[in-house]
């Protein structure tokens, strides 16, 4: 089937589709779900997803093998498309025939029925996503004759958000996690510490969120605007929300990756216990948006913080791996403290960047010790980034060849492409964002393997994330406006190979898409551009500041976040 006909629009693009024969599948009231035992949780994800859009009564049964009953069958067995994928995504691969009045989803590992049956979703009409159907009983949904196999591009697709500029309710991570497995995407990397707020109770240090998770007020408008809104902000999640996040994450096949920024972005913490921090002077959890020269000192009893730390998050979050930041760490304090001078020499370190490269390698022992995998942001290189450790690559792609070269794991998150904050578009119309501009095909058209990565390191690229960082994005309905349908272009990009068939092959399926976001309720910006409830009101001083063109990737110093 070509992708340019009428094929049914799949997002993200499976590997292959052939159009089937025989008869359709019907599925209604009462229809059955057989499945192996071992997808029983994936089989009842998915009944209770029908019994709400179908307002049906769908039963699920375990088979054994082969055997037959059900319209819609979970079978496991090796899949041959699994050879495509990566190996650590082996599991994701599946195939999906619907023919004979039945579909079959047929997987090695409860991943692979999981996104199989994300595909079979799409080809249901876009009322299959919707909660509740209206008068209460949905009409019989009909599966055309298909035969799809699929697997993975890369195996580290993800979608990562700050919930600590702004404070994201549980409820719209969730959301969030949902939407994020409807598009294939496995990790949920949540940035849980900043200056302006600590997200994650830790109970050894119940300041945290005592003091750490308020701030006084927040910029309103673009910061450079220099007005405050004189309204306190703040929230965190309990350690039952965040098992909660977790399991629900787990139902669907996300993992979610915790993140606490060190040494710097450390100002919350160090407001709720100063003796973290360089200076007699008192600091407040951060009001404005920038990069504070406010950063950890490197005490013994510092190290022994974060480590207390790492090991209440990381109970939390099972995960095998644990991001530390490790971005955007000024060194001033460091350079006019005699105790971070005193701690050089002892190390034999000869500038304050080794020092920070010092620090992570001690984080990066605790983390071992634990069985955890160190993730930092690309500035882990500079002071020599530990051996194992994981880099994500922001500051554009530089990182992530310099990084595969040294052998490193790499994730691909260059901000010119994968910054979702920035605007759609260099138009007044935009919401204020903190750059110009990232449309949907520049997200879509990224490829995460730059050529100057040398095909016998091209494994080390594990995949690909996108970023929302929420200065700009007081809400949950302004970050699904960020994302989507960016978030939609870049699941493409992250699932499917590249194919000869260009954009437009691909917006025909995104606004068949749309209207399944829209049966979800998501507050996505229309390819057109926002609607009048969606654009810009604030009319500050500096929201020209916008108009500006992007400075050219890699040319500009690096212009890290506002
Ligand atoms: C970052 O944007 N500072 C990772």
């Amino acid at each position: 089937m070509s992708w340019e006909e009428d094929a049914p629009a799949l997002l993200p693009r499976p590997l292959r589709l052939r159009r089937g024969t025989g008869a359709a599948a019907r599925f209604a009231d009462g229809m059955t779900i057989a499945h192996d035992p071992s997808f029983r949780a994936v089989a009842r994800w998915f009944r209770r997803e029908l019994e709400a859009a179908g307002g049906w009564d769908v039963h699920t049964t375990e088979v054994a093998g082969e055997e037959q009953g059900g319209v819609l069958e979970l079978r496991r067995r090796a899949v041959a498309c699994a050879a495509e994928a990566p190996e650590r995504a082996a599991g994701e691969a599946y195939e999906l025939v619907v023919s004979g009045g039945r579909a079959v989803v047929t997987a090695a590992e409860p991943a692979g029925a999981f996104y199989g049956l994300q595909t079979l979703r799409q080809l249901l009409p876009a009322h299959a996503y919707r909660t509740a159907p209206p008068g209460g009983r949905a009409d019989e949904m009909l599966l055309e004759p298909v035969e799809i196999e699929d697997a993975p591009r890369f195996s580290w697709r993800g979608v990562h958000l700050d919930v600590c500029r702004h404070f994201m309710p549980k409820g719209f991570v969730m959301k969030l996690i949902d939407l994020a497995a409807m598009h294939k995407c496995n990790v949920v990397h949540l940035h849980l510490t900043e200056d302006q707020g600590w997200r994650v109770p830790v109970a050894k240090y119940p300041r945290l969120i005592e003091v750490g998770a308020w701030r006084r007020e927040s910029p309103v408008g673009h910061r450079d605007d220099g007005v405050f809104d004189a309204t306190p902000h703040g929230g965190f999640y309990s350690r039952e929300d965040l098992e909660e996040i977790v399991a629900f994450a787990a139902e669907r096949h996300v993992t979610v990756l915790p993140e606490v920024d060190m040494p710097g972005h450390m100002v919350a913490a160090i407001a709720a216990y100063p003796e973290l921090g360089n200076t007699d002077e008192p600091v407040e959890v951060l009001t404005e948006w920038g990069i504070s020269d406010h950063v950890l000192n490197l005490e013994e009893s510092t190290i022994q913080f974060c480590c207390d730390v790492i090991d209440e998050v990381a109970e939390l979050f099972p995960g095998s791996y644990f991001h530390v930041g490790g971005d955007e760490c000024p060194t001033k304090e460091w350079e006019a403290s005699p105790r971070a001078a005193a701690l050089m020499a002892e190390h034999n370190l000869t500038s304050e960047r080794e020092l920070q490269g010092w620090f992570t390698a001690r984080i990066a022992e605790h983390l071992e010790r634990r069985g955890r995998m160190l993730v930092g942001w690309d500035e882990i290189l500079e002071g020599g980034a530990p051996p194992g450790a994981l880099v994500m690559s922001w500051r554009g792609e530089q990182g992530g060849i310099e990084a595969a070269a040294a052998g490193h794991d790499v994730v691909m998150c260059p901000q010119e492409w994968l910054y979702l904050d920035w605007a759609y578009a260099d138009d007044p119309a935009e919401p204020v964002a903190i750059r110009p501009a990232t449309s949907v095909e520049r997200v879509w058209g990224y490829e995460p393997v730059p050529d100057a990565i040398p095909p016998d390191r091209r494994h080390h690229v594990l995949g690909t994330q996108c970023q929302l960082w929420t200065e700009y994005v007081p809400t949950p309905e302004r970050a699904e406006y960020q994302y989507f349908p960016r978030l939609s272009a870049f699941a493409e990009m992250a699932w499917s190979r590249r194919s000869g068939a260009g954009f437009s092959e691909f917006e025909r399926r995104l606004r068949v898409h749309l209207t399944r976001l829209s049966a979800l309720g998501v507050n996505y910006r229309p390819l057109e551009g926002p609607t009048p409830g969606q654009a810009r009101t604030w009319t500050g001083p500096r929201m020209e500041h916008l108009a500006s063109p992007l400075e050219p990737a890699g040319e500009a110093p690096s212009p890290g976040r506002p």
